[in-house]
């Protein structure tokens, strides 16, 4: 069996090395991949949202699975691209459909989703030019913070929490009218401020039933105790002490199940991971988002944690028969630690040499690779998101450690990296 995985971050590392422990001895490439996919299988010089190429490398190897890791080539309609074709149809696309990716390409889809089907979230409105002067007043309505979210992807940068009426009026206008995020920004969702703790929740869905995957909690500011500029995700811990069982029922039946019967109901064809990007608050669950993908860092501990076979997993997904399978997860605490370039999420630089990497074989403890590169046989950084470190422990605290100590055995100019991961937790 040959898989071609779409991707290149630490959540691609992670479903690489994934795959290729899976009984099916799959031959495995990946596109474009970094230095640590490339120990997992074949790196391939490829863009993801270039379908042409794709589909010729899928018909040249004669690929049977194409795994989707990122959102743009999913909200870009690749499952349709490949499943339409009929020289291609054979191959098994684990994504969502164009219109079901919806679900992140725009809020406004996600949103208006939610309400039809009863599902908790932020009461909002959506805004375009066309009602430009009725979003004036309602931000007036709404007390502060405010929340406004451009409705197309904008490379994680498009939420803006703004603290007084004046900075969100401002930023409406620059939305709007001076196109701030392009035409990402050309509707926009206005919405309440939800106060809570946050968490990532995960199925894999055929289109018609679900598994719940191991839920996850990551760190997106750049700085310890939560301080600093909002970057891709400086680590993540799984379990999340706070997602009991009480609670995780509730997200079951308020927000998992009708979001699945929503996806079947409307028709819409998924086969593929859903992302809800959750929000507690007292004790009840609010969907802040929808992903169409698994999270990065998230999938750095929540697909070690998993134990099935995933090839098996995939195949059900394809095969719409999910419901048979039982979901087996490690019961220990995984924390992932990112290591990050200096200067990141600002300015930094690429190309400075990773060493330390080769003494990295530690039991429990795994080294992904997001930002890196393979050059003349060395490895250097290609990114602000460099490293990943996952470890096992039997608390988050004991992984943490884990995570940092090997750390500090790793080295490049201006690495930096938080130790305070799941510190809430400790
Ligand atoms: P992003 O990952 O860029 O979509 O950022 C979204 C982040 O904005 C979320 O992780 C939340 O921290 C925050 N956010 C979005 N919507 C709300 C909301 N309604 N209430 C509170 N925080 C929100
Ligand atoms: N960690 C958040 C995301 O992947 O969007």
């Amino acid at each position: 069996m040959k898989v071609l995985l779409l991707g290149s971050g630490g959540r691609e590392h992670a479903l690489a090395l994934k795959i290729s422990q899976s009984a099916h001895h799959p031959e495995l490439f990946i596109a474009p991949g970094n230095a640590g996919t490339g120990l997992c299988g074949t790196n391939v010089e490829m863009d993801p949202t270039n379908f042409w190429e794709v589909k010729k490398f899928c018909l040249e190897k004669r690929v049977d699975m194409v795994v989707v890791g990122p959102e743009e080539p999913l909200v870009r309609g690749i499952y349709d691209f490949m499943t339409d074709d009929p020289g291609l149809s054979h191959i098994a696309v684990i994504g969502p459909s164009r219109m079901a990716a919806q679900l992140e390409g725009s809020k406004a889809f996600a949103k208006e989703f939610m309400l039809r089907n009863g599902i908790p979230t932020a009461g909002y409105r959506e805004f375009s030019l066309a009602n430009y002067e009725e979003g004036l007043s309602y931000i007036r309505s709404l007390p502060t913070p405010i929340v406004l979210k451009a409705d197309g992807l904008a490379a994680g940068k498009g939420v803006i929490i703004a603290q007084s009426h004046v900075e969100a009026m401002a930023e409406y206008e620059m939305m709007l009218q001076r196109s701030k995020f392009g035409e990402a920004s050309r509707k926009i969702v206005i919405e309440e401020f939800l106060t809570g703790t946050e968490l990532s929740v995960f199925v894999l869905t055929d289109g018609k039933d679900y598994l719940l995957l191991p839920e996850a909690k990551d760190y997106k500011r750049v700085g310890e105790g939560d301080k600093g500029l909002n970057t891709g995700g400086m680590g993540a811990v799984s379990p999340v002490p706070f997602a009991d069982a009480t609670f995780m029922e509730k997200v079951r039946t308020r927000v998992i199940e009708p979001t699945i019967s929503g996806i079947r109901d409307e028709g819409l064809v998924y086969k593929g991971f859903v992302f809800f990007g959750l929000i507690k608050v007292n004790d009840d669950p609010f969907v802040i988002e929808y992903n169409c993908r698994m999270g990065d860092p998230e999938t750095e501990v929540v697909i070690p944690r998993l134990k099935n076979d995933i090839i098996d997993l995939f195949l059900a997904v394809d095969a719409g028969r999910l419901s048979g399978i039982v979901m087996e997860t490690d019961p220990r605490a995984a924390t992932t630690v990112m290591a990050v370039s200096q200067g990141y999420p600002g300015h930094y630089d690429k190309g400075l040499q990773i060493d330390g990497l080769e003494e990295m074989n530690e039991e429990g403890v795994h080294v992904f690779h997001a930002g890196t590169m393979i050059q003349n046989g060395k490895v250097l950084t290609n990114g602000g998101r460099v490293l990943a470190v996952t470890s096992f422990g039997s608390s988050i605290a004991q992984a943490v450690s884990t995570s940092v100590k090997v750390l500090g055995k790793i080295y490049y100019p201006g690495i930096t990296y938080r130790k305070d991961i799941g510190y809430e937790f400790s």
